[in-house]
Formats: structure tokens, sequence, C-alpha cells
């Protein structure tokens, strides 16, 4: 199967590009390289790289009938695309606030771009849509699960939860059918450490406090302990990369089933995917010093705003219906991994 593959030079969606390929579909990328590492497309994953913005019609149009210049040698020329993984988006929370016009252009605008070109043909394009738990803004129980209401609480989450709104709209009218995934907190690195988180900056948990374990940063700061929570910590329901990468084959092959079948969607399918259990910033942090034999020097700040005390995924509706199992539950997995792959990338 030939897949686009938006935004495929980032985080998550460079480990499902090798999850794709591993599964036996030809993936290419398409990623405007902001926050992008072409190396990790090119010579890593060896898969062509298309450089440009997803809202673009003229790369988009002949990307998708494979007409683009850059797959011209490749397996994918002259051949159109069949679905598509759409992981694009600008992802700072602190930042859609100050500029939520950056991400209402880029996560929605673009989007409704993409969607409006997969709807084009006769028969609509399959796509898998990254969307996030911080479309349910704060939860008002845990687990959460899909039904949960959705009142996201900043531009970013509002971006990704109305592009939720797009799909469902298109799906009655055009018949485009869709799978939208609400990760929670992904975390981990590819288990032979060849890819892993590279943000610049960094903002998320388990990076900074390996980057504080490894000497690069010289203490973390714990955002509020006065929680509603055993700790006083927020508690995040932590998921490895490389198992959100194995469901966005599952939804992708699920979406290519029901095509075959000539089954229609009137609605997009909707899974959230995380483990089901929550770990506090402490909890992470203690952790994070068995795994690595490490210490750091942690200060106690200010709560960060926005940020909900709790978020854990019930997940049972993938396991369920994708059959998606993930291969590394565990916390101390997901820790190692992206040890070993911080380990490797800046060689402490
Ligand atoms: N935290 C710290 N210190 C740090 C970094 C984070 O105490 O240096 C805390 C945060 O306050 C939060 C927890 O660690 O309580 C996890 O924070 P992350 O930044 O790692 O992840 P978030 O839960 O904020 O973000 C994730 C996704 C976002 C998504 C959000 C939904 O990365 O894309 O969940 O709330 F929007």
């Amino acid at each position: 199967m030939r897949v686009l593959v938006t935004g495929g030079a980032g985080y998550i969606g460079s480990h499902a590009v090798r999850a794709l390929s591993r599964a036996g579909h030809q993936p290419v990328v398409l990623d405007n390289l902001v926050y992008g590492h072409p190396d990790i497309v090119e010579k890593g994953l060896k898969v062509p790289l298309v450089v440009g913005q997803v809202g673009d019609r003229e790369v988009l149009e002949p990307l998708l009938r494979g007409r683009h210049p850059a797959l011209s040698g490749t397996a994918l020329e002259g051949k159109p695309i069949e679905a598509v993984l759409h992981f694009a988006a600008y992802a700072y929370v602190g930042e859609s606030v100050s500029d939520p016009a950056k991400y209402y252009r880029n996560n929605l605008g673009d989007t409704l771009t993409l969607l409006e070109a997969l709807v084009a043909s006769d028969r609509p394009l399959p796509v898998v849509f990254s969307s996030t738990c911080a479309t349910y803004g704060i939860p008002q129980q845990v687990p959460i699960t899909e039904d949960h209401p959705q009142a996201p609480i900043n531009p970013y989450g509002r971006s990704k939860w109305m592009v939720e709104q797009l799909l469902s709209d298109f799906a009655a009218a055009y018949g485009l059918p869709s799978v939208i995934f609400r990760y929670f907190n992904a975390a981990g690195a590819d288990p032979d450490a060849d890819l892993g988180e590279d943000h610049d900056p960094e903002t998320h948990l388990i990076p900074r406090v390996l980057d504080t374990m490894s000497g690069r940063e010289p203490y973390l700061q714990i955002f509020g302990d006065d929680y509603p929570t055993p700790d006083g910590t927020c508690i995040r329901d932590y998921i490895h990369v490389a198992d959100l990468a194995d469901a966005h084959v599952l939804g992708l092959e699920r979406l290519l089933r029901l095509r075959e079948r000539e089954e229609t969607l009137a609605a997009p399918l909707i899974y959230n995917l995380g483990n089901g259990t929550g770990y506090s910033v402490r909890q992470v942090i203690e952790t994070a010093k068995a795994v690595t034999g490490r210490g750091l020097l942690a200060h106690v700040a200010r709560r960060r705003e926005g940020d909900p005390p709790q978020l854990v995924a019930g997940a049972d509706r993938a396991h369920r219906e994708l059959g998606w199992r993930p291969r590394y539950p565990e916390l101390e997995t997901i820790i190692a991994h992206a040890w070993a792959w911080h380990q490797k990338r800046h060689q402490t």
C-alpha cells in the first residue's frame, strides 16, 4: 500500500514510517521540516521525502498522483497514493496560546486543504488523523473514554478538535473514511535506538528528566506539587511511541479492509491510545533513577498553566476493535528505550 505520511520527519511520524515499512507498505513523507529531521527520513528510514507544506496544493496534488519530482526513480513513481497518515502539526501548547494564528493556519487550515484533495476523486482516500487527549480539556473523570465530552482549553487542543469536526462532516457529506487517534503522552524511543524524541525546544517530562540526569540541564522543575493527586504532582498516561506506531498500521488496515468490502463509514472511527495506567511526575523521576542509575536535582516550581491534574486513557475500544496490544506498556521499558536513544544521540 502506498501511503503518504505527513509529518513523517517528526517524532511520532518517523516511528510510524518505520512500522509501515516493516508491515510491507510503501511510505512517502511530506514534511515542512520546521521541526522535522530530514536525515532520519532519507538516511535512517530510507523513504522518499518531499519538503513542503500540507496546505500547498501545488505540492499535494502531484504527490497524491505519484507525479511529484521527489518520487522519480522510486517505486512510487507514477502510482497514486492509496491512503494518508496525517501527523503534521505544531504541538507546543504554550506557543499555541501566544500565537494561535500559527496553530489554526497550520493544524486546521492546511488540514482542510489536505482533506479537500482527498475527496477530490470519486473514491475518497482513507486518512488516519493524529488527535490528542488535549481535546478533552480538564477531564470530569478518569479513565477517559472516547465518549467523554470534549472541551479543549488551549488553541492547540482546539485546532485538533476542529479537525475532528471536519473529519466527521467530511465522512457524512463525502464518504471520507477516517480513523481519529487521541494520543495520551507519547514517550520512549525505537527499541533499536535508531529513532527517538528530538524536539527543540524540549518541553516534555521524560526527555527533560534524562537531559538533567546526563548533565545537559542543571536541574528539573516540577511544575506544581499541590494538585489533588496522591503525591501532589500531575498524573499522565505514558504510551510507547512504537505502540502508537503499531496502532496506526492497524487503523489503516482496518480502513482498507472496509474499503475492500465496499463498506462506507458514516462517521470517523475514534480511538484513545494509552496504557490505562497513570504515573505522577515524582513516579516518573523515581522510575528514571532506577532505570539509569543516575540522580538529579529537582525543584518544585509553580504550576504550568493549563495542566490537568490527571489524564489517563480508557483504551478498551482500540484493543477490542483493532486488536491493538501495546508491546511496551511498562514505564520502565519506555524510559529505558528513551535513555538508550538519549545516550546514543548525545554520547553520554
Ligand atoms: N512537567 C514537569 N516538568 C517539566 C516538564 C513537564 O513537571 O520539565 C510535568 C507537566 O507539568 C505535566 C507532566 O510533567 O504535568 C507531563 O508534561 P509533558 O509536557 O511531558 O506532557 P503534557 O501532559 O503536558 O503534554 C501532552 C502532549 C501534548 C498534549 C498534552 C495534553 O505532549 O501534546 O499532553 O494535555 F497537548
